[in-house]
């Protein structure tokens, strides 16, 4: 049962920019939503991949409805966690593709936001995520890079968090973010 006076819950959208299946950004999003803050619930997006291909000319109603879905997430949240990898230089396609989609709408307007990596490469695709999301009026309110990686490339979510340093700093980001979000509230 909810109490009246019990402060609201707040929501993070987890945005990844892989769509791979041991993908490394995945996994940062899956660990942090393990050790986020009491009274904070993370929410893995996974529909990156089953939006169509944006076209302007789709953007109208009825809009397709993982457009309809994303939207509705990201109006809903308090904030989006985004971790995205480059490719060639950029944003992942998928991920652009999913970003164009929230052009069209108002969800992102003043929509805190945290933008992580699981390491110090890709730093070309962040300054390229920071042109998108201000460019849809988000406002990025933290940036943290993972400055090590326990287990290796193939780490699972355990192996993180098993590591006390790794959990103590990636819980600290968090902390500051969701700082940053219920400031804004
Ligand atoms: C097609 C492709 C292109 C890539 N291009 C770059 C790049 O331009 N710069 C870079 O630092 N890493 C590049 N990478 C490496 C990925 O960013 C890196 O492997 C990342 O960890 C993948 O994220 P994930 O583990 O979440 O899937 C590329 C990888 C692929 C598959």
């Amino acid at each position: 049962m909810t109490c009246a006076s019990e402060p609201r819950r707040a929501l993070v959208l987890g945005l990844c920019g892989s769509l791979r299946a041991g993908s490394t950004n995945r996994t940062l999003l899956m660990a942090a939503s393990r050790i986020a803050p009491n009274g904070v619930d993370l929410l893995d997006y996974r529909g990156v991949g089953d939006l169509p291909h944006y076209n302007p000319d789709d953007d109208v109603d009825p809009l397709p409805a993982s457009v309809v879905q994303l939207r509705a997430l990201v109006g809903k949240a308090d904030g989006l966690l985004v971790s995205c990898p480059e490719y060639a230089a950029g944003i992942p396609g998928a991920f652009k593709n999913a970003l164009d989609w929230l052009v069209g709408g108002d969800e992102m307007h003043a929509k805190p936001v945290a933008i992580w990596r699981p390491s110090s490469r890709g730093e070309v695709a962040t300054a390229a995520l920071r042109l998108v999301l201000r460019m849809v009026a988000a406002r990025i309110v933290d940036e943290h890079v993972c400055s090590s990686w326990p287990g290796g490339r193939s780490a699972r979510v355990e192996d993180l968090l098993r590591d006390t340093a790794w959990t103590g700093e990636v819980r600290g980001a968090l902390d500051r973010f969701c700082d940053a979000i219920q400031n804004e509230t």
